[in-house]
């Protein structure tokens, strides 16, 4: 029996709608947020407006892409947390109302599981490359950064965490220090590809067990810079990609150390990346030949899925569906992850 499961994603500059039929995607619509860029990162009450703006043409686009009347829909999944409370809270209302009034389930989805769970997403029916359980999934992105086992579609343990600032914060706040526009992320991939990764050394962040720490390596990015500009004021310009590879390199290096040894640990060889930062093209050659190296299965997501969608949003709705996990009428937001 065909279910149809609506994802709504709005926890944070992104605001998203997309159509499963069962594990396969009918559309994913996107509205990325321009008008934070000029602040050099997002402004949580900016975002707030911009979904309210964006949420209904976005969920009419996905339900056109789709070729779906919103009577055919099964249920309505959507983000509950983690995320910006004020863009979550657009996301919640829309998704409560329009489940009550189209008579149909609402089903939260936890943000950061349904990175991992984008692994699933079937975007036809040859396409089936999805890891077997359990699987170890390093999920890396604006505000997280994670080593997750999972056993289950819903059963998933976190095995090491950031204490401090993310994978994708570092590579962002890393970008700022350089001048370059928000998100870092992307600017410092591009801007790498053709630098020198040994050219500058910065330290290691060293944290006990599977657990991570970025913080301190913005700041000695950060004096580094400030020290260099003072002897040679176009320090910068004249090394940009030199210092995005170096800094790449520092950031990847780190997150990989971790995983290696959590393969280790746990004997799992089925290894996925997920969140923003999986979009890296040399984070991805990484996993690519240490799994060689190591003997791993490796999954690294589609391009469209690794950062901000509601795709994933809708597939972990699906899971939940077929588990019967919903949610009544006073579900509400978490900003911080529970659990
Ligand atoms: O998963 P995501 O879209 O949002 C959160 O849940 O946070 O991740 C956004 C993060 C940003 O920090 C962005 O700079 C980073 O992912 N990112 C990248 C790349 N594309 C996005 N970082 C490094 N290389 C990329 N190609
Ligand atoms: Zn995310």
């Amino acid at each position: 029996m065909k279910k149809y499961i609506l994802g709504i994603e709005s926890s944070c500059d992104d605001t998203s709608a997309a159509v499963v039929e069962n594990n396969k995607i009918l559309a994913n619509v996107i509205a990325n947020q321009e008008v934070h860029r000029k602040y050099g990162g997002v402004v949580p009450e900016l975002a707030s407006r911009a979904h309210q703006q964006n949420i209904i043409p976005v969920v009419e686009a996905a339900l056109k892409k789709a070729a779906i009347e919103k009577k055919q829909l099964s249920a309505i999944a959507f983000t509950r947390g983690p995320g910006l409370l004020g863009s979550l809270l657009v996301g919640t209302s829309f998704s409560k109302s329009f489940a009550l009034s189209l008579g149909i389930p609402l089903i939260e989805v936890d943000h950061m599981q349904a990175h991992i769970l984008a692994h699933f997403i079937q975007t036809d029916e040859l396409n089936n490359n999805s890891p077997t359980f359990p699987f170890l999934c390093l999920t890396i992105s604006g505000g997280h950064t994670q080593i997750v086992r999972v056993d289950t579609y819903q059963d998933m343990t976190l095995l090491g965490k950031t204490i401090d600032d993310a994978a994708g914060e570092a590579f962002d706040k890393a970008a700022k220090i350089m001048g370059l526009p928000y998100p870092g992320g992307p600017e410092i991939d591009k801007l790498a590809k053709v630098g020198d990764a040994n050219r500058f050394t910065f330290p290691k962040p060293k944290m006990p067990e599977l657990d991570y720490s970025f913080s301190g390596l913005k700041t000695s990015f950060l004096y580094f810079v400030r020290d260099e500009l003072k002897k040679n004021p176009d320090f910068i310009q004249q090394n940009t990609n030199d210092l995005c590879a170096s800094i790449q390199k520092v950031i990847i290096d780190t997150l990989m150390d971790k995983l290696v040894i959590a393969a280790k640990k746990t004997g799992i060889k089925e290894i996925a990346i997920a969140g923003g930062v999986s979009a890296n093209s040399e984070m991805r050659n990484r996993l690519l030949e240490i799994g060689k190296k190591s003997g791993w299965q490796v999954y690294i997501p589609e391009l469209q899925f690794t950062t901000d969608n509601a795709a994933m949003i809708a597939i972990a709705g699906y899971y939940k569906f077929l588990n019967n996990e919903f949610s009544d009428q006073r579900v509400v937001p978490y900003a911080r992850s529970i659990g």
